[in-house]
């Protein structure tokens, strides 16, 4: 290893671990990362190509909900060296939440899926992205993610069923982002910026159909289909963060928080140990 990349590696980890305060907020909370499995070479264009996507993606997140990018799609980039990438919050993030979930997504995805060809890293409030093939603006059906809580026990069980299906059908109407709750029933759906309203109607209606037909009588489900997804949960499945406007501390978020903050330290460490033994 270089010197300078060690010396870079330090500020690297140095900058992710200022970064980790304890207090994440909610809209930070890891749901599901996917790395495409083979890695590519350091010092390439394509590294570069990715560095650049991200860094734009990490500054333009405080002025939209949804922006997308490419780097070394010219014709005078080395042929294969392309990388394109994009970023999506949750619609009703303020500005400031939006640009701290997606810079955290950021830092994250490159400590997830190191090297990756091709990367997605969702957390509650935001998606981050990129690859090296040009997904952007094509739509797919495929779920990326899902989730089915335990199912519900006791209670009024048909009710539960009708204020579901009731939120269900009003996220599967087709809009780019809904929120619906039905008696203690609440939940959202959204698409990607990059999907017209067309081809966001028909992922909607897939999300939903799956999501009726995959969890029975979850408490809580997830959807997360590559454009788009549903969430639907009845109020205190998720402590504290139950409402959807109520972005509080969140366990979850906090817990990723700090195995990030520990692996950092432990690769600082590391990184410290062996730049001063190369000194010496
Ligand atoms: C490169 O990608 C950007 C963003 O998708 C697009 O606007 C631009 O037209 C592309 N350039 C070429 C030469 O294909
Ligand atoms: C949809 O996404 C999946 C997962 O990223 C990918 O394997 C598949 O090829 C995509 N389908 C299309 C039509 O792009």
């Amino acid at each position: 290893m270089m010197l300078s990349e060690k010396l870079r590696l330090l500020f690297f980890f140095a900058a992710v671990l200022s970064t980790k305060t304890p207090c994440t907020i909610a809209s930070s909370s890891f749901i599901y990362a996917s790395c495409f499995p083979s890695r590519y070479p350091p010092d390439t264009p394509f590294q570069y190509n990715v560095n650049s996507v991200l860094a734009s993606i990490a500054n333009s997140a405080s002025m939209s909900s949804y922006s997308c990018f490419a780097s070394g799609n010219d014709s005078s980039s080395p042929p294969g060296s392309a990388a394109y990438g994009l970023y999506q919050c949750r619609n009703d993030l303020s500005a400031e939440e939006c640009s701290a979930c997606v810079q955290s997504g950021v830092e994250q995805v490159g400590l997830v899926c190191p090297e990756a060809y091709a990367a997605a890293l969702q957390l509650d409030g935001c998606l981050v992205r990129y690859s090296n093939y040009d997904f952007v603006g094509k739509p797919n059906v495929s779920v990326a993610y899902k989730k089915c809580s335990s199912e519900t026990s006791g209670g009024d069980v048909g009710e539960f069923f009708r204020r579901r299906d009731e939120v269900l059908g009003d996220l599967g109407s087709g809009q780019a982002f809904r929120v619906s709750t039905s008696g203690t029933v609440q939940g959202y759906a959204q698409c990607m910026g990059d999907l017209s309203p067309g081809d966001c109607a028909a992922c909607l209606a897939q999300a939903v159909e799956q999501l009726r037909n995959a969890c029975g009588a979850s408490l809580a489900a997830d959807m997360f289909l590559e454009k788009c997804c549903a969430r639907y949960w009845v109020s205190g499945y998720y402590p504290r963060a139950a409402d959807t406007s109520d972005y509080t501390d969140d366990d979850i978020g906090k817990t990723v928080a700090i195995i990030v903050g520990i692996l950092a330290g432990v690769a600082l460490l590391v990184v410290f140990m062996s730049f001063m033994k190369r000194t010496r």
